[in-house]
């Protein structure tokens, strides 16, 4: 059952907070659209947004601070990005900034990349991210393929079951998504979602030029590129056995024939759980990422629930280069 009920309810807040410490999700109202919110250092959390949007793949999530304290642990932001935050935040800006490493980001909230998507939104949502101690991964409250949620109803009707709570702060009151920028240097910002904040606001803010996605080719479109973050090795899907001096990444229960001749071996989910495999995926992809090992097979995915947007990504990583 999805509750719904007021974002100016501290008991409320206080019910969020328990169920985003175990991992579980909450809608909350910001400024531009609702999110569907899970602690972002959480593996297992962030499959589960994957899960309830029905993504079929795993795009990086934006993720939600507390304030710009926050953003300097998961960041060493620069000083165009330090910039933009004390003139834009809270509100609808998302900069696009290196990872630091270490960070409580899990990597399937960042699709695996380098770098890291923050924005600290108005209300409910930046003190939920303080009293958690962790950033919020959140995309938008709704089925994948579907119009972003503007009211509480709206979720409620679109995530029926898949969620346990909504948080009802009322209608949005920009209502469309962040506005997405990316410094590049400190000379000039690239542009890469248009949204709450105008290309006018942010270059009087900062005093460098705004330039278009195509401009900056530098920032790659996550997800887009066929084989964007494969590892070096040659990558074999479906694999029912295993050939010499492969390495190999299973799923589930059961002995694999050649097993024994792999170079190195990890499970995604010895147990068969996709959502663990998810959490899981992106590291076990790193690990592999090294020049002396030349082929990498991977287990059959059931291509189901969470196992399309797997399955997506495995594409991606063996796709040729
Ligand atoms: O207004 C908003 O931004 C809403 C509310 C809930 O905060 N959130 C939202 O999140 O729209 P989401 O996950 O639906 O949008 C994520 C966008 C995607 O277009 C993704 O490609 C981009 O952010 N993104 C996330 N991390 C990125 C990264 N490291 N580099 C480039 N783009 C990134
Ligand atoms: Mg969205």
């Amino acid at each position: 059952m999805t509750k719904v009920r007021p974002a100016d309810d501290p008991h409320a807040e206080a019910e969020a907070l328990d169920l985003l410490r175990a991992g579980q999700l909450v809608a909350i109202p910001t400024e531009t659209v609702y999110g569907l919110a899970g602690d972002a250092s959480s593996g297992e959390a962030v499959a589960r947004i994957f899960e309830a949007k029905g993504r079929p793949r795993f795009n990086p999530l934006i993720c939600h601070v507390a304030d710009l304290a926050m953003a300097e642990e998961l960041s060493p932001l620069g000083p165009l990005a330090r910039r933009l935050a004390q003139a834009f935040w809270p509100g609808p800006l998302t900069i696009v900034v290196p990872r630091r490493e270490g960070a409580p980001v899990h990597p399937l909230a960042t699709a695996g990349l380098a770098t890291v998507a923050l924005r600290c939104p108005q209300g409910v949502g930046a003190r939920l991210a303080s009293a958690l101690g962790r950033p919020l991964a959140a995309p938008s409250a709704n089925p994948s393929g579907r119009v972003s949620p503007t009211t509480a109803a709206h979720v409620a009707s679109g995530l029926a079951g898949r969620l346990a709570l909504v948080l009802d702060g009322g209608p949005c009151g920009v209502g469309v998504e962040s506005t997405i920028v990316a410094p590049r240097g400190d000379e000039a910002l690239v542009l890469l979602r248009a949204g709450g904040i105008s290309r006018a606001e942010l270059s009087a803010a900062t005093g460098v030029p705004v330039l278009d996605r195509a401009a900056g080719a530098a920032v790659t479109a996550p997800g887009q590129l066929a084989s964007h973050y494969a590892p070096q090795g040659h990558v074999r899907l479906e694999a029912t056995s295993v050939r010499a001096g492969e390495a190999y990444i299973g799923f589930g229960p059961g002995e694999v024939p050649g097993l024994d001749g792999a170079c190195a071996a990890l499970s995604l989910s010895p147990s068969g759980d996709l959502r663990e495999a998810a959490a899981n995926l992106f590291a076990a992809l790193k690990a592999f990422d090294d020049p002396a090992i030349a082929a990498i097979a991977v287990a059959p995915i059931p291509h189901e629930g969470l196992g399309e947007a797997i399955n997506d990504r495995l594409r991606r990583a063996a796709a040729p280069r």
